[in-house]
């Protein structure tokens, strides 16, 4: 793909545009812009505009989108494996021997990144994509072609945050120094952090998947914990692909559940080392965690948790969208 990759220049009509928005400077990282009430990089925000001037999707497209940090590799294991399923069995899948943000690349943030225009022709269909965008950032182009098919997943807020802090502090460069937790919360509720606020984003999918169910799927990372089995089959459904009779009673909607199982990829030579470069340089390894629900019980204090369940009540209102903030884990390690 990288041999017909073109390169658009970062214009000095761009800077205009990005000091016009007087980016601030919220915790230990870099200049954030509120653009169109979502908060970026400037880097970030060139990829996207990158991204929304030249993509153009095809009916067989599949559209990956998450907020940062709420289960986005898990989600790209499952939907490539679920997808390829007829191409290569599970003990001889690719994601043995790749990290799975390189076998479903994220749009803006790596194939749209310092100007780039891929050739994304040149990828096998089913295009397999992932973004972070919200869905009012979404090209028309996929939000006007009739096949094309997105997959949100959502995760509750509170591991959200736990999960963007341990995140930082694994790939960030030895000589910044560690930040608290009251200063990264506060800017978590206020919503100032690439992509946020975390409420809009969620709900612009939420919203867009009760009135096109048949265009976009929400889901939830508790919910895969729950019961992953459900989930690979809601997934293979949705995409028009069920799991026949015969593929349910060899168990392949099991092994494929394994194969993408925390516990098996973490310990994966692919997902133990190296790194990938999209915006931000981040180790293989620092996608898998813990994996679990309720670890913010270890990080947030019960008064700073109390408030964000109580905004995340308060923001998501009427809407019918709830999220399960424990899950079964419980008590403080
Ligand atoms: P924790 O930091 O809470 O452990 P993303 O993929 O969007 O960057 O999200 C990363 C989070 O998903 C991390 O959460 C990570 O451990 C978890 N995760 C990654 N792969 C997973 C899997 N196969 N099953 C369950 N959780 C997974």
């Amino acid at each position: 793909m990288s041999s017909s990759t073109e390169v658009e220049q970062k214009d000095d009509h761009f800077e205009e545009l990005f000091q016009r928005l007087q980016p601030k400077k919220p915790v230990a990282g870099s200049l954030l812009a509120n653009y169109q009430g979502v908060w970026f990089g400037a880097d970030l925000l060139q990829a996207t505009l990158t991204f929304q001037k030249h993509f153009k999707a095809i009916d067989s497209d599949i559209i990956l989108a998450t907020m940062p940090k709420s289960g986005t590799t898990w989600l790209k294991a499952l939907t490539f494996s679920i997808v390829n399923r007829n191409n290569h069995s599970v003990d001889e899948s690719p994601l043995l021997f790749s990290n799975p943000h390189h076998l479903v690349p994220f749009l803006e943030m790596y194939l749209y990144k310092d100007g780039n225009i891929p050739d994304i022709d040149a990828m096998p269909c089913p295009r397999i994509l992932a973004t972070h965008l919200p869905y009012q950032f979404l090209p028309s182009t996929i939000l006007d072609c009739s096949n094309c098919r997105i997959i949100y997943l959502c995760r509750n807020p509170l591991d959200v945050f736990t999960s963007i802090l341990h995140f930082v502090r694994q790939n960030r460069s030895a000589s910044r120094p560690l930040e608290s937790v009251d200063v990264p919360f506060e800017t978590f509720c206020q919503g100032i952090y690439p992509y946020g606020p975390f409420w809009d984003h969620c709900l612009g999918y939420w919203n867009a998947s009760l009135k096109d169910p048949q265009k976009v799927l929400f889901l939830k990372y508790e919910d895969f914990k729950k019961n992953i089995t459900c989930s690979v089959k809601k997934i293979a459904d949705f995409l028009g692909h069920p799991f026949s009779a015969e593929e349910e009673e060899a168990g392949l909607v099991e092994e494929i559940a394994m194969l993408c199982s925390f516990e098996n990829l973490q310990n994966l030579n692919c997902n133990k080392e190296g790194e990938i470069q999209t915006v931000f340089r981040a180790k293989h390894s620092s996608f898998f965690r813990k994996g679990e629900v309720g670890d913010w019980v270890n990080l947030v204090p019960p008064s700073m948790a109390n408030r964000l369940e109580k905004l995340m009540q308060e923001k998501f209102g009427e809407s019918g969208l709830t999220l399960d903030i424990h899950g079964n884990s419980v008590g403080r390690r």
